[in-house]
């Protein structure tokens, strides 16, 4: 899907589809309404008779209207006047993504008109949304096993935006920087949705590796004897159960520019993103019971998350430095498999208790955590399907947050708004690090059954304490249940607009 923005008259644009917005409650917005008295009062009389539906998302297809130059119309409620805001218009657009993977049409124009960006944004925000959630709109899990000829084609090959203002470079950028994002989602997705027999340590590594060399970025790949010899006794303890050698990916993006300091050649510190990189979790020795087990082959979903985004801002050319670390293994019962019981010594030099070989996340990610000190990042966020508890405690809607930085906690909180991928913060007190109490070690894996989500938090916090860090428990987050089953690609929208949102502070220096 290729995205143009175009100054033009709605009514006179030559397209298989426009799309056109309209208010219960209020006026037609102005270039809905230059459409409306082109065709004699069509739309209006439509909305007027009810007959669009009130919820933001509901459409109306209408065919050949009379002095209007597109073969068709798709009116888009934008719901309520009085009630409108950022979750109507998301609504709006992600039915206007919905409608063009169904259409016939050959191209679109969408008409974005003032009225139509909610109260606080700019035609800046809502093309890089926009572009987002329509490209990722036609989004299609294509399995390799997959012919040719069933593979279907979602939508136009060509959307134009037609704004009402001079289209300027930065409505351009935010063009391009959503359906890069977009992108960088959908290989997320495609690694989230493969199964573990194909999706194995191994793919996630020759997955960066690819791209590292197709967008010219380095990457290292670190195989077991290398962990060995560094000491990664946490990690190694979760790998050992599997026949799949575990892998542990380093990117590096450099796209700031050096700095001006002192001897001419101070370089910025890097945002490292750490993400959880499990090909499959099935408990280990503490196997996991049977039912829905399948999905946990998305336990690699906060890995696939930093791997797509790497993808987006090496698409984008971010001007900032970033680090990304995805510690990749399968959690296997096995021979060899650590047992409950077993103690570890993590690459920190801290011990660990290992209770439930199913609280593995948090072995691989505390190695990862210590690795990433040598970075200097600035600041570091691991992004993992860490908890069931966190599912129980905020559902489905937001990821969870735990930072031991307020600023970077309220960075993340706000570009999670603007990104329509929010968070929301649990605490990190003192009084639960008590839950982690081991007679035979420095620390044990688990806390018990109450606060599972933020004793795992509790647990990581001790390997991130060197720097500012926030954790996102995304398993509520990463993937639908259901006849909807499938990765989401989130939190790739987060990260995405705080990476934007600080090589746009950046710029200022
Ligand atoms: N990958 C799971 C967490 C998970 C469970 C994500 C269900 C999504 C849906 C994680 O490794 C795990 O097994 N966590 C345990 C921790 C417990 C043993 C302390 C959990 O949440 O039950
Ligand atoms: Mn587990
Ligand atoms: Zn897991």
């Amino acid at each position: 899907m290729e995205f143009t923005i175009k100054t033009a008259s709605p009514e006179r644009f030559r397209t298989g589809l426009l799309i056109l917005g309209a208010f219960v409650g209020a006026p037609l917005p102005a270039t809905s309404r230059a459409v409306d008295e082109a065709s004699q009062g069509r739309l209006s009389r439509l909305v007027s008779d009810g007959e669009l539906g009130d919820k933001a998302g509901a459409t109306v297809l209408l065919h050949g209207l009379a002095g209007v130059a597109a073969d068709r119309v798709l009116l888009v409620s934008f719901g309520k006047a009085d009630s409108f805001g950022d979750k109507s218009w998301r609504d709006a657009f992600a039915a206007i993504g919905k409608a063009l993977t169904t259409t016939v049409a050959k191209d679109a124009a969408i008409a974005l008109d003032e009225a139509e960006i909610p109260p606080g944004r700019d035609a800046v925000w809502a093309l890089r949304q926009a572009s987002r959630i329509v490209a990722d709109g036609a989004y299609l899990f294509e399995p390799a096993s997959a012919e040719k000829k069933h593979k279907k084609k979602r939508g136009p090959n060509k959307v134009a935006f037609i704004v009402p203002a001079a289209v300027d470079e930065t409505q351009e950028e935010a063009l391009r920087q959503g359906r890069a994002i977009a992108e960088g989602m959908a290989l997320a997705k495609d690694l989230g949705n493969l199964g573990a027999n194909v999706c194995t340590p191994a793919h996630l590594a020759d997955t960066a590796r690819g791209l590292g060399r197709q967008y010219k970025f380095e990457v290292e790949i670190l195989a077991r004897d290398d962990m060995e010899k560094l000491g990664m006794g946490a990690f190694l303890a979760v790998a050992r159960g599997a026949r799949q050698e575990p892998r542990f990916i380093v990117m590096h993006y450099h796209g700031g520019k050096p700095g001006k300091g002192k001897g001419g050649k101070a370089k910025s510190p890097p945002v490292a993103l750490v993400g959880k990189g499990i090909t499959f979790d099935a408990g280990g020795i503490s196997l996991k019971p049977g039912a829905e087990m399948d999905e946990m082959k998305y336990d690699m979903c906060g890995g696939a998350s930093v791997i797509g985004l790497f993808k987006a801002i090496a698409a984008m050319a971010l001007p900032l430095d970033v680090i990304g670390i995805v510690p990749a293994a399968e959690n296997m019962p096995g021979g060899n498999a650590s047992r409950p019981g077993d103690v570890v010594r993590s690459l920190s030099g801290q011990t660990i208790e290992i209770l439930n070989t199913d609280a593995e996340g948090r072995l691989i990610l505390c190695d990862a955590l210590t690795y990433a000190e040598r970075f200097k990042p600035a600041c570091v966020i691991d992004i993992a399907t860490l908890t069931g508890a966190c599912i129980v405690a905020l559902g489905k809607i937001p990821s969870g947050l735990f930072a031991n930085d307020d600023e970077l906690a309220e960075a993340l909180t706000q570009c999670g708004i603007d990104a329509g991928d929010r968070v929301w913060r649990l605490p990190l007190w003192e009084e639960y690090q008590d839950l982690l109490k081991s007679n035979f070690a420095d620390m044990a894996n688990i806390g018990g059954r109450n606060g599972g989500a933020i004793t795992a938090a509790a647990f990581l916090s001790r390997f991130a304490s060197a720097y500012k860090w926030a954790h996102l428990d995304i398993a509520g987050t990463a993937w639908l249940s259901g006849e909807a089953k499938g990765s989401t690609g989130r939190p790739l929208p987060l990260l995405a607009e705080f990476l934007l949102a600080r090589a746009a502070a950046r710029k200022h220096y």
